[in-house]
């Protein structure tokens, strides 16, 4: 039995597990390397942590790849960041099609250039009837972006204030059809969201670890996992183990 059965069997895996790669930079410096190098670590570390994921049983994982921030930096490092997506769309997609993994975007696709829009909608495409894993990429991604995207969308076909609800936003959100996300992992040690899924991770538990993101391999994705199981989701309510007689006390025998 794989370590994905396990966890599965133990119950409570998140359905959605959202990624903010962060440290590609640190790792690079570390060992006296680019930052590009970083990012190409990065990149290469994309398909063992896809595989780890969809072995323990999670059906969506999203990676916050490139932020609308993110064209703030210098030019060379944006130009090397699309090129890597290109690439990993070109060497990675074949294989994520066959293993029955779904491709989705989130984020814009207008500022993007012809090709890599191209290569986008392409692999959405090909993808698109499968039924494993949902892997979602924020590429050109920014929260605040997204919804205001979806607000102009809501006003340009003329929907009533009145029949405005927190599920008619969702369903206008890049992330329409996907469930929430359960928990939110972001690597080298902060703990900021960064105009990540501001909406949907409402209630999502957030889990920090000090790993770079080049670094963060199987343990990790167990440590997290693990993590996830111990935490007690209220969703602003009381956890069932909290509601008085509701719960009928668990003998120690
Ligand atoms: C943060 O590291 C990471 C990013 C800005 C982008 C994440 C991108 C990748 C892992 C590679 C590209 C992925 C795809 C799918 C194209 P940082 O540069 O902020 O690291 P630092 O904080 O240590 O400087």
């Amino acid at each position: 039995m794989g370590a994905g059965e396990r966890n599965t069997e133990a119950g409570n895996v998140p359905a959605h597990v959202a990624i903010i790669m962060d440290g590609n930079g640190r790792w690079a410096r570390a060992r006296g390397r680019s930052r590009q190098e970083g990012h190409q670590a990065g990149t290469e570390n994309i398909r063992q942590i896809i595989r780890g994921f969809a072995d323990r049983g999670i059906g969506c994982l999203t990676f916050y790849a490139f932020s609308t921030e993110n064209w703030n930096r210098p030019g060379e490092e944006v130009d090397a960041l699309m090129h890597l997506l290109g690439e990993v769309i070109e060497r990675e997609v074949g294989e994520l099609h066959r293993q029955g993994l779904r491709v989705v975007h989130l984020g814009s696709l207008e500022e993007l250039n012809a090709d890599l829009r191209k290569r986008i909608t392409d692999s959405i495409a090909l993808t698109e009837s499968n039924t494993g894993m949902t892997v979602a990429i924020a590429f050109n991604y920014g929260a605040r972006a997204e919804i205001v995207r979806a607000l102009r969308r809501i006003m340009e076909v003329g929907i009533p204030a009145g029949q405005i609800d927190e599920a008619l936003v969702s369903s206008y959100l890049d992330t329409a059809g996907l469930p929430d996300p359960d928990l939110v992992i972001r690597t080298a040690g902060e703990l900021r969201l960064s105009n990540f899924l501001l909406w949907q991770a409402a209630y999502a538990e957030f889990y920090s670890t000090p790993t770079l993101w080049p670094d963060f391999g199987p343990n990790d994705i167990d440590e997290a996992l693990e993590e996830y199981r111990r935490r007690r989701r209220r969703f602003g309510g009381l956890h069932p183990s909290e509601m008085g007689g509701a719960v009928p006390a668990v003998s120690e025998a």
